[in-house]
């Protein structure tokens, strides 16, 4: 069975920024801020918004999606002054929007998460325009120190009890190596942070 993320839905940022770390969750959203053109974005897995308020800085129209109903409720709250954001209920496996419809895709911290990144992976490349971009955020344990690690599980476990069974920690080439093996060609593949990490990669369809 997947986590039930809805129980988590009014302060799930603030959980993830104890979690985390401040200084990666701020790494993350200057980096976002660098983004340039980024059109009619489609958000996967908003959760409660927060990754959208910095993306919509460069974008015309995000519609920003999340499984959960609690989530959106409270992405639509935080989200209410924006009128070019849109907020909605959508399984990243099956969207339903039409093929070819989107500039760029942005997901954070949605694929460590899923069962099936690769069902996932298909439905964002469908529904990708030509040359359409995917943007992936997803924190790991990759590159830190074992007793980070440790101290990083110990908040987790505080913070969100047990992970999913279906958790997972990328390391830059596995993801890399997913993406392509999906069809997506890598454009630029980071790792942020310092403590604690997050990798951030750009792909094109
Ligand atoms: C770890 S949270 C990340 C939330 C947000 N992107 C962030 O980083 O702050 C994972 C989110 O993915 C959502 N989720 C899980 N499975 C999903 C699916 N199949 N389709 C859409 N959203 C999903 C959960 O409801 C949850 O809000």
């Amino acid at each position: 069975m997947e986590k039930n993320w809805s129980e988590l839905s009014k302060d799930f940022d603030e959980r993830q920024k104890y979690v985390a770390g401040e200084e990666v969750v701020n790494l993350i959203t200057d980096k976002i801020q660098t983004l340039k053109y980024l059109g009619e974005v489609l958000e996967l897995g908003c959760g409660n918004g927060f990754y959208t308020q910095f993306l919509i800085k460069s974008a015309s129209h995000i519609t920003a999606t999340d499984i959960s109903k609690d989530m959106v409720t409270v992405a639509l709250e935080k989200l209410a002054d924006y009128k070019n954001i849109k907020v909605e209920i959508k399984d990243a496996y099956k969207t339903e929007y039409e093929s070819c419809s989107f500039d760029t895709i942005f997901m954070a911290n949605l694929i460590h998460v899923v069962e099936h990144p690769d069902i996932m992976l298909q439905e964002a490349k469908r529904i990708l325009k030509p040359q359409g971009r995917l943007i992936i955020s997803t924190f790991t344990t990759y590159g830190m120190d074992e007793e980070e690690v440790e101290k990083m599980i110990e908040r987790y476990l505080k913070a969100f009890g047990q992970p999913p069974k279906s958790g997972k920690s990328y390391t830059l080439d596995s993801l890399k190596e997913l993406l392509g093996s999906c069809g997506f060609k890598i454009q630029e593949a980071e790792l942020i942070g310092d403590k604690t990490k997050s990798i951030f990669i750009i792909s094109a369809k």
